[in-house]
């Protein structure tokens, strides 16, 4: 093993059924047996891609910046990062920016002087102050104020925070690790996030794939959340039937990990017997097309009405745009223009106006 095989992040390659079929247990779990809750559970090369970058990132003081969707394990990674650092005997200190007001998160962040706000009773110590030494994780940093921005920003720079009320500064030692499921560039784009704060904490981008994208993982996952949680002991021997895996395999998962493992808790509790069938699984993974977006049978709508509906759709969603509809629609613009002329619609459309950005 490498340096790191104290750190309390056990990062585990595992082996695993190729899937039709999983059977779990304590004898034959692939991926559960006595690790810790901060696991990180997979088989996809993806994130065996990742894990390798985090080896190489978290030796070195730069700051990270991870991005993904909600629930793809980016807290995860973080805690992976500072438990593989020379920080990890230090504290790992996470603080979420969008669960607080701006005032709230200030004197959470940097800590407070007795009577600089009312309320403010007595010193307090912020949790910048407490990482010193460690990791500080800003959880979600896209929602950030800009007065706050400004601050962390100068913090970064200067090494040193104020706290609020507080005239002198104070020397703070952190690496900062951000997490995020915005498109930050976008934000930056929008001046809705500093430019200058964004090239501070993106030194080292690492990004986790939302679960669609590493299917591979989810038959080990499966197994790992149903023998952690506390409700493992319903689990033994039990498996998941053939068509049930293939429709856990099926679906999307946009809530991904965070939503599998609630499904998982939800399995251990609900479903009886030897095997987790089909029937078992709730609705909307058993059957996504009711999810889809795609417009049910409607008795009162024919073809011809549906098509001219999603054409002027594909027309507005284009700005008017004929060109790029009848592209995207998969028509020639001769079609488009034919069409057009049939619904009497040719002279709405004949100038395209540009949507205003
Ligand atoms: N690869 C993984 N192996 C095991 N558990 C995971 C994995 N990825 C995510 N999880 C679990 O899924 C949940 C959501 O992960 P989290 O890091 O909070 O996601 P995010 O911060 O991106 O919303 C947590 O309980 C986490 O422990
Ligand atoms: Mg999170």
């Amino acid at each position: 093993m490498n340096e790191n095989s104290n750190s309390s992040t056990t990062i585990l390659p595992t082996s695993s059924s190729n899937g039709q079929q999983l059977q779990w247990g304590t004898q034959n779990a692939p991926a559960a047996k006595a690790e810790t809750t901060r696991a990180i559970i997979y088989q996809s090369d993806v994130m065996g891609q990742l894990l390798k970058m985090i080896d190489r990132v978290a030796p070195s003081q730069a700051n990270v910046l991870v991005m993904g969707e909600s629930g793809t394990g980016k807290e995860l990674i973080a805690r992976a990062i500072h438990d593989r650092s020379n920080r990890k005997s230090k504290p790992f200190v996470a603080i979420n920016c969008g669960a607080l007001r701006e005032t709230l998160l200030e004197s959470e962040l940097f800590g407070h002087e007795k009577g600089s706000f009312t309320g403010a009773y007595n010193r307090k110590m912020g949790l910048a102050e407490v990482a010193n030494g460690g990791t500080l994780f800003l959880d979600e940093i896209g929602e950030l104020s800009p007065g706050i921005q400004a601050k962390l920003l100068r913090f970064i720079q200067e090494g040193e925070i104020y706290r609020v009320g507080g005239k002198e500064p104070i020397k703070v030692d952190i690496r900062l690790i951000s997490a995020t499921n915005r498109d930050l560039e976008q934000e930056v784009a929008n001046n809705h996030f500093r430019e200058d704060l964004y090239y501070r904490i993106n030194t080292i981008v690492v990004t986790t794939p939302p679960l669609r994208r590493r299917k591979e993982d989810i038959p080990v996952l499966i197994s790992h959340f149903l023998n952690q949680s506390h409700h493992a002991y319903l689990n033994r021997g039990r498996k998941v039937s053939e068509e049930a895996m293939q429709s856990l395999m099926k679906y999307d998962w946009p809530g991904n990990i965070r939503e599998l493992q609630n499904v998982c808790e939800r399995l251990q509790i609900l479903s009886e017997g030897h095997e987790i069938m089909l029937g078992d699984l709730p609705d909307h993974i058993r059957t996504p097309e009711k999810n889809d977006k795609f417009i049910e049978y409607d008795p009162q709508l024919p073809l011809y009405e549906l098509e001219k509906k999603y054409i002027l759709k594909a027309l507005d969603f284009y700005g008017g745009n004929k060109t790029q509809a009848a592209t995207n629609l998969g028509i020639t613009i001769k079609t488009l223009y034919n069409k057009l002329h049939e619904y009497g619609e040719f002279d709405k459309y004949a100038v395209h106006t540009r949507p205003t950005k």
